[in-house]
């Protein structure tokens, strides 16, 4: 039975946040030759964090993830699927860095069947001004159109590194050469952005995904999952360990906000990517840590799939898993 993680990484933490506001850390092992999770706590490793002083209790053995949310009743991911889509890029395949996935609202959009893409077209670092494609019918196209987020790559709402999600109406992304969260409207190509919390939030190669080579500019990951938006990301004042945000996009100030913000203990250099599932935080090295050598079995099922992996992303509507695996798009069916 084949698992997402077997054929080419080993996922090892599970962080979860529930709604007591209350950090675990779980060890999750889903490696090759395994077809069981091992759900085994990490009980050392339970942390409590700054936000957690409201109340503090241990891990049940029978965690299983769920929550009450109306999506989210069927707990932890069990397994991710073979390939069901794989594609190269829209900008072709010497495009190595950026993102894709769909729609990721589920409610109240006009045109749910819509994928994008994104590649960072500037030395695959910066996103130039029609980097944004939005694709209606991933398989029979019907519409195509892309969108100039901003008029230089430099100009301060311009993309910086790869990652992003549609969500309703607008584009969340990274901001150029700085600690900002952007979204883009695409109705009214207006941009708002917020900063986020922390001292001396990373960008610019400060704390990017690290998988042997680090990936150019992947300080700031935003992610989407039933529960809302998230920023991922590490600051120098939690020793460049993961930090999370919650992001809120309030509609009737017109005002990007930062809700809540949780530090971790999981090192951002040492991780490949992480992305979230209903208010749980999925991290993953392609790096096996625990042989501490590179885990090299990226074989994919798919001829000249490089090894590089430039942002993974979970989409609550589909539950499938989004990755831009250097020009290639792929997606995965998750299952629970
Ligand atoms: C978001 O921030 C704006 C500006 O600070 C504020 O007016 C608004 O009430 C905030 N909204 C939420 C939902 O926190």
């Amino acid at each position: 039975m084949p698992f997402f993680f077997i054929s080419f990484t080993c996922l090892r933490y599970v962080l979860v946040f529930d709604d007591r506001w209350v950090n675990y850390v779980k060890k999750w092992t889903v490696c090759r030759g395994m077809d069981v999770i091992n759900m085994k706590m990490f009980k050392e490793k339970l942390r409590y964090l700054k936000n957690s002083a409201e109340s503090c209790r241990s891990i049940p053995s029978d965690f299983t993830g769920k929550s009450h949310h109306m999506y989210c009743l069927k707990g932890l991911i069990k397994s991710i699927s073979e390939p069901v889509v794989t594609k190269v890029s829209p900008y072709g395949k010497s495009y190595i860095s950026g993102s894709w996935g769909k729609q990721a609202q589920r409610d109240g959009v006009d045109q749910p069947d819509t994928y994008w893409v994104l590649s960072l077209l500037n030395s695959n670092i910066w996103g130039t001004p029609s980097a944004f494609t939005h694709i209606r019918g991933l398989h029979a196209v019907q519409e195509q159109r892309d969108f100039t987020l901003a008029p230089s790559q430099t100009h301060t709402n311009a993309v910086e590194g790869p990652s992003a999600v549609l969500y309703g109406d607008a584009l969340f992304y990274h901001c150029y050469r700085s600690a900002d969260i952007c979204r883009y409207d695409l109705k009214t190509n207006n941009v708002k952005r917020v900063t986020l919390p922390g001292t001396g939030v990373g960008f610019n190669n400060k704390f990017p995904y690290c998988y042997y080579d680090c990936r150019a500019n992947s300080d700031v990951d935003v992610e989407v999952d039933e529960t809302g938006l998230w920023a991922i990301y590490a600051t120098v004042g939690n020793h460049g360990n993961l930090v999370v945000s919650r992001l809120v996009w309030d509609d009737r100030a017109e005002s990007l906000n930062v809700s809540q913000t949780w530090e971790t203990r999981v090192f951002k250099k040492a991780v490949t990517s992480a992305f979230m599932v209903c208010g749980v935080m999925y991290v993953f090295y392609a790096f096996d840590t625990a042989t501490g050598r590179e885990d090299n079995t990226l074989a994919l099922p798919l001829e000249k799939v490089v090894k590089g992996v430039a942002s993974v992303s979970y989409n609550p509507v589909d539950k499938q898993i989004y990755m831009y695996n250097d020009g290639y798009l792929m997606a995965y069916q998750a299952s629970f």
